[in-house]
């Protein structure tokens, strides 16, 4: 399904005559990015980056040194859209001022469109994800002649495979493999921001791991909006998987996020068997409860999803995280009950709750009401991440005096005196700088002395023991 071309109103195609002029020539014009949101939101900064280094545009990390000042947005849940207004109303004074040329892209240009336009009349470009190849002609109409333009339209075929990201240095990479969703899980308003699934060819997502790999990076993160989709003539996602992980140079592979339903046996082996694939799964539950599962369209009961677990959990330890979502409509006490009864079955390594945030556009904001009140949602929300908590801190501590294999990153958030890097369960590891060197990128082994819900703290074994 691709939106209809939206036309602007004439009168938003002015910007007003107050607004100081730039100068006439696009190339080097200074940009300033601002990314919210998730990793696939990240990488598409990347390719965002790709395509304006290609027609002379530079970087700056400072919004006030830009000429240019993007936001690549989430419309996942209201609080990503208060953030961005919140940062919005910052750079209007820079407008009037400077006359900054101000960009809003991603899902909230997606989902908002001309109301974003109407509503803000000092953005001047607005483009929606199938869109990022018209953003430099969109921008340089804006900073030559002063036009307002936007890019809306989603496509059933763009998957920017032809271009390179332009990413920043690390050990961290990752790489969209598909884009879109088809699942229209009825509270998700993903499938109207980034339209149809469609799944890149293999080779190209080879050859990017490949190049990954030769630039140093170690870890590679397979993205899509419902990864485990992906296929590709006789390519599906377990094969995917494989082949990234066997390309020489990559320790560790992980993917998110995955859909329960398209989780054949070879993916659980995939998981289980490759030496470079991390044991641990991102596994949305969302609800415990059948009837609000089936309110919210994810196709499976509690008891589909605490089968699969166990399918995994046959394998041996693989750690288990989820997104769980509190107060969707009609949710009464009884059924979060049984939210908290698959989490205390299952027992996962972390938890991200959110309260229901109702989004335009999508199924369950036409059909059911949003009826659970906020305090109510809030409430949910905080025995669940309590509960969380404390199954955390004790796996974690079940670790004490134990050996864990870890990612170094380099050094701690807090101290330049610590490094810092993680488990293959994505644990955070912390531990003190000793003569050992460890250089970013390898793999060392930690002795866990202490942990807290979050991290783990310990302290390196010498290679040689
Ligand atoms: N309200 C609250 N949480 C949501 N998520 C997606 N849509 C909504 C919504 N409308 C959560 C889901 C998803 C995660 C990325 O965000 O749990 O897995
Ligand atoms: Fe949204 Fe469901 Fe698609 Fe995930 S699978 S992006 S929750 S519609």
């Amino acid at each position: 399904m691709s939106s209809s071309q939206l036309l602007m109103p004439r009168s938003l195609n002015k910007r007003p005559s107050t607004v100081p002029s730039l100068s006439s020539n696009t190339r080097g014009h200074q940009v300033y990015i601002e990314t919210f949101g998730c990793q696939m939101n990240e990488y598409d900064t990347e390719l965002l980056r790709a395509l304006l280094k290609e027609r002379g545009f530079r970087f700056t990390a400072q919004g006030e040194e830009a000429d240019v000042v993007l936001f690549n947005t989430c419309a996942i849940r209201e609080n990503a859209h208060n953030r961005l207004y919140g940062h919005l109303a910052e750079f209007k004074r820079a407008k009037q001022e400077r006359g900054v040329v101000i960009g809003v892209l991603g899902c909230m240009a997606q989902n908002l469109k001309k109301d974003l336009l109407e509503e803000r009349p000092f953005i001047d470009v607005l483009v929606g994800p199938d869109g990022y190849r018209r953003l430099p002609d969109l921008l340089t109409d804006a900073l030559e002649s002063h036009k307002r333009g936007m890019a809306v339209d989603l496509s059933e075929s763009e998957t920017y495979d032809d271009i390179v990201p332009d990413r920043t240095e690390g050990i961290n990479g990752w790489i969209a493999v598909m884009r879109g969703c088809d699942n229209f899980c009825s509270f998700c308003v993903v499938p109207y921001t980034r339209g149809r699934e469609r799944s890149r060819d293999p080779k190209g997502i080879l050859e990017e791991a490949r190049r990954l790999a030769d630039q140093g990076v170690r870890q590679i993160t397979l993205l899509g909006q419902n990864v485990n989709s992906y296929h590709y003539d006789q390519w599906d996602f377990a094969n995917l998987l494989v082949g990234v992980a066997d390309i020489s140079g990559i320790q560790r592979v992980r993917f998110t996020s995955p859909h329960p339903k398209d989780f054949p046996p070879a993916l659980i082996e995939a998981v289980a068997q490759h030496p470079h694939v991390c044991r641990h799964i991102h596994l949305p539950l969302q609800s415990g409860n059948d009837r609000i599962l089936e309110r919210m369209g994810r196709s499976y009961t509690q008891a589909d999803y605490l089968y699969l677990v166990e399918a995994i959990q046959r394998k041996g330890p693989i750690a288990l995280t989820t997104d769980i979502i509190c107060g969707f409509c009609g949710e009464t006490e009884q059924e979060f009950q049984d939210t908290m009864h698959v989490m205390r079955s299952v027992e996962f390594q972390a938890a991200f709750v959110f309260k229901y945030s109702e989004r335009k556009h999508t199924i369950a904001a036409r059909k059911y009401p949003d009826d659970v009140s906020d305090p109510v949602k809030g409430q949910r929300a905080n025995r669940l991440v309590e509960w969380q908590k404390r199954v955390s801190a004790k796996k974690n501590r079940s670790l004490t005096g134990r050996s864990v294999e870890v990612l170094v990153e380099g050094h701690s958030k807090k101290s330049q005196s610590q490094w810092m890097g993680h488990s293959e369960s994505n644990v955070t590891v912390v531990w003190d700088r000793s003569e050992t060197p460890c250089p970013v990128g390898s793999l060392v082994s930690i002795i866990v002395d202490d942990a807290s819900p979050s991290t783990l703290f310990g302290h390196l074994v010498p290679a040689d023991s």
